[in-house]
């Protein structure tokens, strides 16, 4: 799909990935509405160009209401990037008692449902309107899983099983969704340098940037994730498929 003059929606947009992807899509000459539940995102979209929505995506109402402010403003969706997520880590068992299940339940509501019903929503509006756009695709959806999806470490069950779920779906829903002109992707990512990792306290940090990939030994740049979105979108024959994006990492039980 061409990027140029499209509407496209990016989740988690106020930083990190989703900030990045947001970015080259407006240099590409896409309309982006940036969604995200921290405020800071208005100020990110005045200042690269785009349309800031503060919204949390897994409250359903709330996210209905933005793609509906988004369909307004900008026309109907073509592009969703989602990159809104949360990595808590957390133990099931702390000195013999169970973890709160709220707390997996957060994880799970975030990464995973809030991911699902971002794409329930854009794909109806691609649906919808994709008489009007006269092209054989309608619409793309790009959503970020994570290489903990396949090699989770110890105390990331909640954020695996999260991560799991995105790459999971990835290819019944390619299948679902073909028949509508849709395609559907998703990027696993190794350790990315942005502010999930680069916040982390100093000791956490240091030993999630003490896993070294292959080549490139070091940790992966927003804007490459960003090119492989930019790849993704312009590559009709990607489809249903689950990309590592990570040097060739693979994570040990515990760094
Ligand atoms: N950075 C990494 O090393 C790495 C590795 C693998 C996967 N990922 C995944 O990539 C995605 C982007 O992460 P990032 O590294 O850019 O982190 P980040 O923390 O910089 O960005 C995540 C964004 O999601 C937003 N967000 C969180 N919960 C939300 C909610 N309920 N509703 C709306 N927005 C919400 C945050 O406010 C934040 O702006 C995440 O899904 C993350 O799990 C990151």
């Amino acid at each position: 799909m061409k990027i140029k003059d499209k509407t496209a929606i990016v989740t988690g947009a106020a930083s990190g990935l989703g900030r990045a992807v947001s970015a080259m899509l407006l240099e590409s000459g896409a309309r982006v509405a940036m969604l995200d539940h921290a405020v800071g995102v208005l100020n990110e979209a005045n200042l690269l160009g785009g349309k800031g929505f503060v919204v949390d995506v897994s409250d359903e109402k709330g996210t209905a209401a933005a793609f509906e402010s988004v369909l307004e403003m900008l026309g109907p969706v073509s592009i969703l990037v989602n990159c809104a997520g949360v990595a808590q880590p957390g133990s099931v068992m702390r000195k013999g008692h169970p973890m709160p299940l709220a707390e997996f339940r957060r994880v799970i509501e975030i990464n995973l449902l809030g991911t699902i019903n971002c794409m329930r929503l854009a794909v109806a509006q691609m649906n919808r309107y994709k008489d009007d756009q006269g092209d054989e695709e309608v619409g793309i959806v790009v959503n970020t899983a994570s290489i903990a999806a396949f090699d989770g470490q110890m105390g990331q069950a909640a954020y695996s099983a999260s991560k799991a779920g995105v790459a999971a779906m990835t290819l019944p829903l390619a299948r679902e969704l073909g028949d509508l002109g849709v395609r559907v992707m998703c990027v696993a990512p190794g350790v990315f340098a942005t502010p999930m990792t680069l916040d982390l306290p100093e000791k956490s940090r240091d030993v999630v940037f003490s896993a070294k990939p292959p080549f490139p030994s070091r940790p992966g740049r927003p804007e490459e994730f960003a090119a492989m979105v930019r790849a993704i979108i312009e590559i009709p024959m990607l489809n249903g498929e689950v990309i590592r994006l990570d040097g060739a990492l693979r994570m040990p039980a515990r760094l």
